[in-house]
C-alpha cells in the first residue's frame, strides 16, 4: 500500500462510519492567535470541543498537516521525530465515545491494514477503568495493558496539575512492540529504547480544566484521535525509521546524492541527511501555506529550519545552493494529496533559493570571522569561544547564537553563553542610554500585545506621498516604549502612512516622520500583521507615543522604484510574448536602482530573445500607455485574465494593475498591491543587464530603467572613452586596436620565449663548465637561471642529458616574477652512491623557500615565495644532497 492509498484508506474507513472528511487546516492557522502553527488534528475543531461551534456534523476525520518545534533538536537523531508531519484523526463532538473509538481503532489496524494484533500493547490513564475494561474486552491481554500517569496518558500532557485551562481528557495509546530494544526486564512503552512505537493516541476529551486543576466533566463527551502517519507507514513497511519509508526515501536519497555520500554508512552524515529531508518538507509546506522566511513569528521559524538545513548541507560538503533542488522530490511525493505544493512549486523553489542566497552571504562572512576568532583563542590554549565574540557574530553578521553554538560544539569547543548574555544586556543598556543600534529582529511579544489594542495601519500611499497622523506605538530593541531619544533605533507605528511596506518584491519606502518636537529618519518600511513598521533612527528630539506627526517619503527613490515596478510588469508580459505562456513569475525584487525578475523557462534566453524582449518593452514605454489600478472581486479579476502571482493568498477583493485595458487588447493585467507610474512613458527607457540561471528551470533577469539606465550608459561610455585613450585610438576603432595589440602581444611572447631559450642555452654552458666532481667522473651541477618556470627548467635538464653521456645530478633554481622555482634530477648511479633523491632535495629547498616541493627520486620540483638568498640556498642544497655520499 503506498502512502496515498494509506491516507485515503483511513479517511474512507471513517467516512463509511458516518464521519465527514474535512480537508487539512492550514499549517499557519489564521483564526487562532494562540498558536504559531497547527500542532494537532483537533485544532481546527476547538470550537466544537468548547461547545461553541456550529457545524452540520458531529463526526469528522482528517489527515492534518502539523508542525511542532519543541522536538527540533531531536529531529534526525531518532527514528520518528519531525518538525512537519501528518496526523490522521477521527473526531467525535458529543457523539460516540470510548467504546466505538477503541473498537474502530482495532478494526482499522487489524481488520483493514492486517496488522498483527499480538504485537499491540496499550496504555491507559491510571484511573481510567472504563478504557481498561474496553481494551480487555477487545482481547488485549492484561500484561500488555499499562496504566500510566498524566505525563504519558493525559492530553494535553500533565493538564490536571499544570494546565492549560480548557478542554482535556485522559488518553489511551496503542503501541506496536517491534521486539529487540534494551532488553531490560522492566522495559515498557515508556522506555525510549526503540522497542515500542506509539502509533495512535485516542484522547477522551471529557473535562474542562479550570483554575487550581479542577476537572469539570463536560456535558458532552468527545473523541479526538491522532495517529502519526509517518510512524504508521514505518511500521507497515517494516523499516528502521520514518526516514526509510517510501514517503521519505526519495528525498533522503536526493540529499545523499547531492552530498555524494552513501546513506546508512556514517551516523553523523545520516543525521544530517535526515534533518535536511525533514526540514525541507517543513519549509515547503509552510511556504505553500503563505508563511515566508522572515525575522518574525512563523516566518522566523521557517527561516530557522531552512538555515539549519542549509548548514547541514554545508557540513555534508555540498557546495553552493542546494536546498531549493529538494523541492522537486517533496512535490513529487506530496503533490497528489496536497496539490497546493505542486501548484506553487516554482514560488516555493524561489523562496528557498532566496533564503539560501541570503544565508550564504551571512554565513560566509560570519564563518570566516568565526574561524579567525577560534584560531586566536587556540593560540591562548583555550577551546572556548568568548561571549563577546559570539555577540559580535550575532550583532554584526546576524549569526543566531544557536548557529554559533552548533558550529563551535561540533568542533568540540564551547561558547561562553553567560558572556554572551551579559554582552546582550550591555547592548540593551547602551540602547537605553541612547546609542545607535541596529534593530532587526523584534520578538513576537510586542506586536502580539499591540494586536487588539492598536488599530491596523491605514495605507494612503497609492495617491499621496505625505500625510498627517499620530504615533501609536514605538518599538525599540527592548520592546514597546513610550518614547525614544535622539540616536535611538526604533520602529514607529502610525495610524496612517504614505510609506509603502516591503511586499511582493517591492522594497519599502524611506523618508521622514516629524513633529514639532522630534524628527525620525525612516530607513525601511515593513509590514507585520496589520502594522506598518517604520524602522530607522530618531535624528532630533525625543519621539513620543501619541504625538501628531507628518510623514513624508523620499519621493525620488519611491519614483525610481515605481519605474522599475511597472517595467517588471512589462517585462513579464514581453517574456510571455517572446518565450511563451509557460513563463511564470517565480520571484521579483523591485528597487530604486534595478529590478530582478525570476521566472520559469527551461533554457537560457538567447541574445536575440533578450533584444526582442527589450524592444517590446521599450515600444510600450514609448507608447506612453496609461497604468491603471482598480479593486475587483477576485473571481471577476481572474475571469478577465489577470495574472495571479506568487500563489499568494488573495482576499475577496483584489487590486488589479493594468497597462492599457483588456477590452482594447491590453498589454499587462496583474494582481498587484505595489505602486506604479501613471503612464509607461514615465519609465523613460529599459535595458536588460543580466540573464542567468538560478535553479533548474528558473532564469533570472536583471534590468534597469531611466536614471539607473542613464548612469549605466554614462559609465559604459566613459569606459569606452578611457579605453580608447589608453589604446590611443578613437572609440569606433577600439576593436581593431585591441586585435592589433593582441597580435603584437602574441608576437612579443614568442620573441621573449626565443630570447629566454637563447639565454638559458648560454647559462647552460656556464653551469656545465663548473660542476662539482664527486669522483669517478660523476658530476653534480647546480645553477641559477632566472625567469623560467619548472617546465622550462625541466627542458633545460633534457638538454644537459642530450649533451652528456655520463650520469650526473643537477639542481636548477629560477627566480620567476614573485616566486622561485626549483627542479632537481639525480641519475641512478649517483642515487646508488648516496646522493639524496631529487624528491628530498626539492623538499629541502621548498622549505627554505617557504613553499614546498617533492617528486620522484630521479626527478622532482618545488617552489616558494621566499626570494631571499637563492644562491646560498643552492649551495646548502648541494651540501645536503651529498652529505651521505659513500664515494
Ligand atoms: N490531540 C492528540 C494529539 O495530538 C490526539 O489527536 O496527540
Amino acid at each position: 500500500m503506498n502512502p496515498n492509498e494509506l491516507r485515503d484508506g483511513f479517511l474512507d474507513f471513517f467516512a463509511q462510519r458516518g464521519h465527514t472528511v474535512c480537508p487539512s487546516d492550514s499549517l499557519a492557522p489564521e483564526n487562532d492567535p494562540s498558536l504559531l502553527f497547527t500542532p494537532a488534528g483537533m485544532n481546527q475543531f476547538k470550537d466544537m470541543y468548547m461547545g461553541v461551534g456550529n457545524r452540520p456534523y458531529t463526526r469528522a476525520a482528517t489527515s492534518q498537516k502539523c508542525l511542532r518545534m519543541p522536538d527540533l533538536d531531536r529531529v534526525g537523531t531518532t527514528a520518528s521525530h519531525h518538525t512537519f508531519f501528518e496526523m490522521l484523526g477521527n473526531f467525535s463532538f458529543g457523539d460516540y465515545f470510548k467504546k466505538e473509538a477503541i473498537a474502530w481503532s482495532i478494526e482499522y489496524l487489524v481488520g483493514l491494514l492486517g496488522m498483527d494484533f499480538k504485537t499491540f500493547c496499550v496504555s491507559v490513564y491510571e484511573d481510567d477503568d472504563e478504557a481498561a475494561d474496553l481494551w480487555l474486552a477487545q482481547g488485549i491481554p492484561s500484561e500488555k495493558l499499562y496504566r500510566f500517569g498524566e505525563k504519558s496518558n493525559f492530553w494535553p500532557a500533565e493538564a490536571p496539575s499544570r494546565g492549560p485551562n480548557g478542554v482535556c481528557g485522559p488518553c489511551s495509546e496503542i503501541h506496536v512492540d517491534l521486539g529487540g530494544g534494551c532488553g531490560r526486564p522492566g522495559c515498557d512503552p515508556e522506555c525510549d529504547c526503540g522497542r515500542f512505537v506509539e502509533v495512535w493516541n485516542l484522547v477522551f476529551t471529557q473535562f474542562l480544566r479550570k483554575d487550581g486543576g479542577v476537572l469539570e466533566p463536560l456535558p458532552k463527551k468527545n473523541i479526538d484521535t491522532g495517529m502519526g502517519f509517518e510512524r504508521l507507514l514505518r511500521v507497515l513497511e517494516g523499516v528502521p525509521s520514518n526516514f526509510d519509508t517510501t514517503l521519505f526515501k526519495p528525498i533522503v536519497q536526493n540529499v545523499a546524492g547531492l552530498a555524494r555520500k552513501e546513506y546508512g554508512v556514517l551516523r553523523q552524515d545520516d543525521v544530517r541527511i535526515k534533518r535536511i529531508a525533514d526540514h525541507v518538507r517543513g519549509a515547503v509546506f509552510c511556504i505553500s501555506d503563505g508563511v515566508t522566511p522572515s525575522n518574525e513569528n512563523q516566518g522566523y521559524v521557517v527561516r530557522k529550519i531552512l538555515r539549519r538545513a542549509i548548514l547541514d548541507g554545508h557540513n555534508l560538503g555540498i557546495e553552493g545552493h542546494f536546498l531549493h533542488r529538494l523541492v522537486a522530490p517533496v512535490v513529487e511525493i506530496m503533490g497528489d494529496p496536497y496539490p497546493v505544493v505542486r501548484e506553487q512549486r516554482k514560488r516555493i523553489t524561489g523562496e528557498i533559493l532566496r533564503e539560501e542566497e541570503k544565508f550564504f552571504e551571512t554565513f560566509l562572512q560570519g564563518s570566516s570571522r568565526l574561524e579567525s576568532m577560534m584560531a586566536e583563542m587556540e593560540k591562548k590554549g583555550r577551546k572556548v569561544l568568548e561571549g563577546r565574540s559570539a555577540f559580535l557574530l550575532h550583532d554584526t553578521f546576524g549569526f543566531p547564537l544557536d548557529l554559533t553554538v552548533r558550529i563551535v560544539e561540533e568542533k568540540g569547543w564551547m561558547v561562553d553563553r553567560e558572556g554572551f548574555d551579559s554582552e546582550m544586556e550591555a547592548q540593551r543598556a547602551r540602547a537605553r542610554a541612547g546609542s545607535i543600534i541596529a534593530t532587526e529582529i523584534f520578538d513576537m511579544g510586542p506586536l502580539t500585545r499591540l494586536s487588539g489594542t492598536v488599530p491596523a495601519t491605514e495605507f494612503v500611499g497609492y495617491g499621496s506621498h505625505e500625510c498627517q497622523g499620530h504615533v501609536l506605538a514605538i518599538l525599540t530593541k527592548d520592546g514597546l516604549s513610550d518614547s525614544a531619544a535622539t540616536g535611538t533605533s526604533a520602529s514607529l507605528i502610525l495610524d496612517r502612512t504614505p510609506f509603502y511596506a516591503e511586499a511582493g518584491g517591492q522594497v519599502g519606502d524611506r523618508g521622514t516622520i516629524s513633529s514639532d518636537t522630534f524628527a525620525f529618519a525612516v530607513e525601511k518600511t515593513t509590514r507585520e500583521r496589520d502594522f506598518y513598521l517604520h524602522t530607522g533612527v530618531v535624528t532630533e528630539g525625543t519621539a513620543m507615543k501619541g504625538t501628531a506627526v507628518e510623514a513624508w517619503l523620499a519621493v525620488p527613490s519611491r519614483e525610481a522604484v515605481q519605474r522599475h515596478h511597472t517595467a517588471t510588469h512589462l517585462l513579464h508580459w514581453a517574456l510571455r510574448k517572446v518565450l511563451g505562456s509557460h513563463v511564470e513569475q517565480a520571484g521579483s525584487l523591485v528597487e530604486a536602482s534595478r529590478l530582478r525578475f525570476d521566472f520559469s523557462h527551461p533554457a537560457a534566453v538567447t541574445a536575440d530573445q533578450i533584444k526582442e524582449v527589450q524592444k517590446l518593452v521599450n515600444e510600450k514605454i514609448r507608447s506612453n500607455l496609461p497604468v491603471e489600478d482598480q479593486v475587483l472581486p477576485l473571481d471577476e479579476a481572474k475571469k478577465m485574465g489577470a495574472m495571479a502571482l506568487f500563489g499568494e493568498k488573495y482576499g475577496d477583493q483584489v487590486r488589479v494593475v493594468s497597462i492599457a485595458s483588456p477590452e482594447t487588447g491590453g498589454t499587462s493585467f496583474e494582481l498587484c498591491g505595489g505602486t506604479h507610474v501613471g503612464r509607461t512613458g514615465d519609465i523613460g527607457g529599459f535595458r536588460i543587464v543580466g540573464e542567468e540561471s538560478v535553479a533548474a528551470g528558473i532564469r533570472r533577469i536583471e534590468a534597469i530603467t531611466s536614471s539607473a539606465l542613464e548612469s549605466f550608459i554614462d559609465m559604459r561610455l566613459d569606459l569606452l572613452k578611457e579605453t580608447a585613450a589608453l589604446l590611443k585610438t578613437q572609440t569606433e576603432l577600439i576593436p581593431q586596436a585591441v586585435r592589433e595589440t593582441q597580435k603584437q602581444f602574441k608576437e612579443l611572447k614568442k620573441e621573449i620565449a626565443r630570447l629566454k631559450e637563447k639565454e638559458a642555452a648560454g647559462s647552460l654552458d656556464s653551469i656545465l663548465s663548473r660542476g662539482t666532481d664527486l669522483g669517478d667522473g660523476r658530476l653534480f651541477f647546480t645553477g641559477r637561471v632566472d625567469g623560467l618556470g619548472t617546465k622550462e627548467l625541466k627542458k633545460l635538464i633534457d638538454k644537459v642529458r642530450a649533451r652528456r653521456k655520463e650520469p650526473f645530478a643537477i639542481i636548477l633554481i629560477s627566480k620567476d616574477e614573485d616566486r622561485a622555482n626549483v627542479v632537481a634530477a639525480v641519475d641512478d648511479p649517483l642515487l646508488k652512491s648516496g646522493v639524496a633523491p631529487a624528491g628530498d632535495i626539492c623538499r629541502f629547498l621548498g622549505q627554505k623557500l617557504d613553499g614546498g616541493g617533492g617528486g620522484r627520486p630521479g626527478m622532482a620540483q618545488g617552489q616558494g615565495k621566499a626570494l631571499g638568498d637563492l644562491d646560498r640556498f643552492l649551495d646548502e642544497a648541494l651540501e645536503e644532497a651529498i652529505k651521505n655520499l659513500s664515494n
